[in-house]
């Protein structure tokens, strides 16, 4: 494993646009849209440039790694779409309700996401709620690593990491992750002392949860993201 690339600012706005417009159009391709809101989409869509021109936009933010560039990016996106719907839902219903928004949005953000972007961007954890989520092999390692690094005091941004890897069919793959940190918002569904209605919800929809215990600061888990490359 080689040591990541020094920290770099946030990507571009232009950036984050174009993600933003490519998971519209693939939603409004999903959604049975009329065609007038197809279309418009896909106007959008196309006068953006979407993620290619955004990738050369901030390559040089990340030393000249357009992957590293694009990675980041996608993180950025993921984190504020997920932290958005978990605002939306816990406002509407509480954490009970907000469950279930969770449970259907976040896999489904995560789909968005790769579709639009050719790369697969899912969470993982060392201790999963959603089966789905188990880490692999390389992600365990890395999340081992997160972990030390957290209990050194590392801030969030210190705590990310690249390689390019073989794929499991040939050629190579890029591969990412992003360590995500417990914040006081996250302890009414991840923390030590959970409501019983939660905990109702809970274990009827995650009956192998092991997500819960944290205490803020405490790694939760990391995104996870990877692409093939030339
Ligand atoms: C309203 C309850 C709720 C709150 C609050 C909440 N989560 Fe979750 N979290 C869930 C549910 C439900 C899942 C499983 C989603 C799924 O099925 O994909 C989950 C899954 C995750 C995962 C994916 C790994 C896994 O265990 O499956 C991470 C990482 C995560 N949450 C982090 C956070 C962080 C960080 C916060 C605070 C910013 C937070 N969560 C707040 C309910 C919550």
């Amino acid at each position: 494993m080689r040591p990541m690339l020094e920290t770099v600012p946030a990507a571009s706005r232009v950036s984050a646009l174009c993600v933003a417009c490519c998971r519209q159009f693939v939603r409004a391709i999903r959604s049975n849209a009329s065609t007038r809101w197809r279309i418009a989409a896909a106007g959008v869509f196309a006068g953006v440039g979407c993620m290619l021109a955004s990738a050369g936009a901030v390559a040089d933010a990340s030393g000249g790694d357009p992957n590293l560039a694009q990675a980041r990016q996608l993180t950025d996106q993921f984190a504020r779409s997920l932290k958005q719907e978990l605002k939306t839902a816990l406002k509407k219903g509480g954490a009970a309700n907000a469950i279930e928004a969770c449970h259907l949005k976040a896999p489904d953000i995560a789909t968005d996401l790769s579709d639009a972007s050719r790369w697969e961007v899912r969470r993982t954890s060392l201790k999963v709620r959603n089966l789905e989520d188990a880490p692999d092999k390389w992600e365990a390692a890395v999340l081992e690593r997160f972990e030390k690094q957290n209990a050194a005091g590392a801030d969030d941004d210190e705590m990310e990491y690249s390689e390019i890897v073989a794929g499991k069919n040939g050629g190579r793959v890029f591969r990412y992750m992003k360590a995500i940190t417990t914040q006081r918002i996250c302890l009414k569904c991840h923390g030590e002392k959970i409501d019983a209605g939660v905990r109702k919800q809970l274990d009827s929809l995650y009956p192998f949860d092991q997500a819960t215990g944290f205490t803020e600061d405490d790694l939760r888990g990391a995104f996870s993201l990877s692409k093939r490359v030339e």
